[in-house]
């Protein structure tokens, strides 16, 4: 037996079918050739979406692995936690594990729940609104908050103003052919990244000495200044500037295509009873529920729970390249080879999730899945550090615009998503159209 298993040939084909249904390309690859199955590359990448072959990647040895795209480092920075390995990761994700904790993320919900209401409150019957866009600048806004301390309206809108010119920065150009990023004088796109660079550095370097000067707050860049490792040594300017800048790559868009999912497939024509259940949950809630109240509701949670299995983020997301040989569902891999789980194959499994397309919130509330089984934050030892964060969040804003205005969807055709930066988010962003509002805003409370 072939030491890698089967797989498509080509990878520019793979690479087009990707393009054209990010979500539904995996399903087929894995009826064709078997579970698991190789795509061709430098190196070849071998995808698992079977429990098992899932366990065996997430219960590896750690130093089994170091990440696969570590030439993103002019964009995140040489320290990014995304980009470390080994002892160097550990001591990082130890460092900046406690302020994600869940109880910590409590500070944060009345902010998640007001910024919900601030982005949607000019909101009339009749108006069109892209609940991507709206979600991806409530999210910003959560992060500037939640992670940078900064809640001064001018200066958030500065900062974020700052940050999403650097994310745009990012051309396919440069992020996909290496060879292109030189500076040639101060032109072409490269010289303009780094010009958006420098201006973001300056800015994040000034709030981290600020950080310090001010002593303990309840940010967690504030949290993250005061982080000591075993040996009692704090984290560098340019390591925790390195990290801020991953936690707005890694956590704003990620969930603003995930509420505005959740929203696609609640308004869906189909889905009209899930929709109409979750209305009735928030609606007992009354007028003026507690954050914490609003976040207990079962119903809602498996709202948030079935859209992050139905659409996944990506379908293979955090790849792994193996130091080491690793045993995987009867396949020797060898070192150099790259693994990772798929997503688009885990969370479309009959067997698990019988009518896996069908968009039924139902089943979660029916049966627990184990962590092999319902992925869709990775697993092991780089589990997404914003888990929690971006849970508690999905479910705030969604329950927050639900309980205020009733939407309809612009147009009832069918979106398979498309790729959006490294992501898998709705075509257009989810078009809708406000049909009625159903209660004031207020302040401060959900
Ligand atoms: C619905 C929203 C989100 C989804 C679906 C998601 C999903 C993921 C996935 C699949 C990974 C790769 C895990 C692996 O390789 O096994 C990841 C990594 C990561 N995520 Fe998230 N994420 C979300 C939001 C966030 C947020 C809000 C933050 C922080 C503010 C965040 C921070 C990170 C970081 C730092 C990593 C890298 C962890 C490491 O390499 O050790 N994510 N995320």
């Amino acid at each position: 037996m072939s030491t890698l298993p089967p797989g498509p040939s080509s990878k520019l084909l793979s690479l087009i079918r990707y393009l054209r249904d990010p979500i539904g390309c995996m399903v087929p690859f894995a009826r064709r050739y078997g579970d698991p199955f190789s795509f061709p590359g430098k190196p070849p990448l071998v995808c698992t979406g079977d429990p098992a072959g899932i366990k065996a990647i997430y219960t590896a040895d750690p130093d089994t692995f170091a990440p696969l795209s570590a030439d993103l480092s002019v964009f995140l920075g040489q320290s990014s936690l995304l980009l470390q390995k080994g002892p160097e990761h550990r001591r990082l994700r130890r460092l900046m594990m406690p302020p994600f904790h869940g109880a910590r993320m409590r500070a944060y919900g009345e902010a998640m729940c007001r910024l919900a209401e601030q982005h949607t409150a000019d909101w009339r019957p009749g108006q069109p609104v892209t609940v991507y866009e709206v979600a991806q600048r409530i999210s910003l806004d959560v992060i500037l908050q939640a992670v940078f301390g900064v809640s001064e309206p001018g200066r958030m809108a500065e900062l974020a103003a700052l940050l999403l010119d650097l994310l745009d920065g990012i051309s396919p150009l440069i992020a996909l052919f290496p060879s292109l990023r030189r500076e040639l004088g101060g032109v072409g796109p490269f010289a303009a990244f780094l010009r958006r660079q420098r201006l973001v550095h300056d800015r994040l370097d000034a709030l981290i000495a600020a950080a310090r000067a001010a002593g303990p707050r309840e940010d967690i860049l504030s949290l993250l200044v005061e982080a000591r490792d075993e040996d009692g040594r704090p984290m560098s300017d340019e390591e925790i500037r390195d990290q801020l800048i991953l936690l707005v790559f890694a956590g704003h868009e990620t969930t603003a295509i995930s509420v505005a999912w959740a929203f696609y497939a609640l308004h869906r024509p189909e889905n009209a009873a899930a929709l109409e259940r979750l209305r009735a949950e928030l609606s007992v809630l009354g007028r003026d529920p507690e954050v914490e109240a609003l976040d207990r509701q079962p119903y809602l949670e498996a709202v948030c729970q079935e859209t992050l299995r139905r659409y996944p983020l990506a379908p293979a997301p955090g790849p792994r390249m193996l130091l080491r040989p690793l045993e995987l569902m009867g396949y020797a891999l060898p070192a150099g080879v790259g693994v990772s789980v798929a997503i688009g194959v885990a969370h479309f499994r009959e067997d698990v999730y019988p009518e896996p397309l069908r968009f039924h919130p139902e089943r979660f509330l029916e049966r627990k899945f184990t962590p092999f089984e319902f992925v869709p934050f990775g697993g092991g030892a780089r589990r997404c550090l914003g888990a929690t964060m971006a849970a508690y969040e999905m479910r705030l804003l969604l329950g927050t615009i639900l309980r205020r205005y009733r939407l309809r969807l612009a147009s009832l055709r069918p979106d398979p998503g498309k790729v959006r930066a490294a992501n898998a988010g709705p075509a257009h962003g989810v078009r809708m159209i406000v049909e009625e509002r159903l209660a004031a805003n207020r302040q401060p409370r959900c």
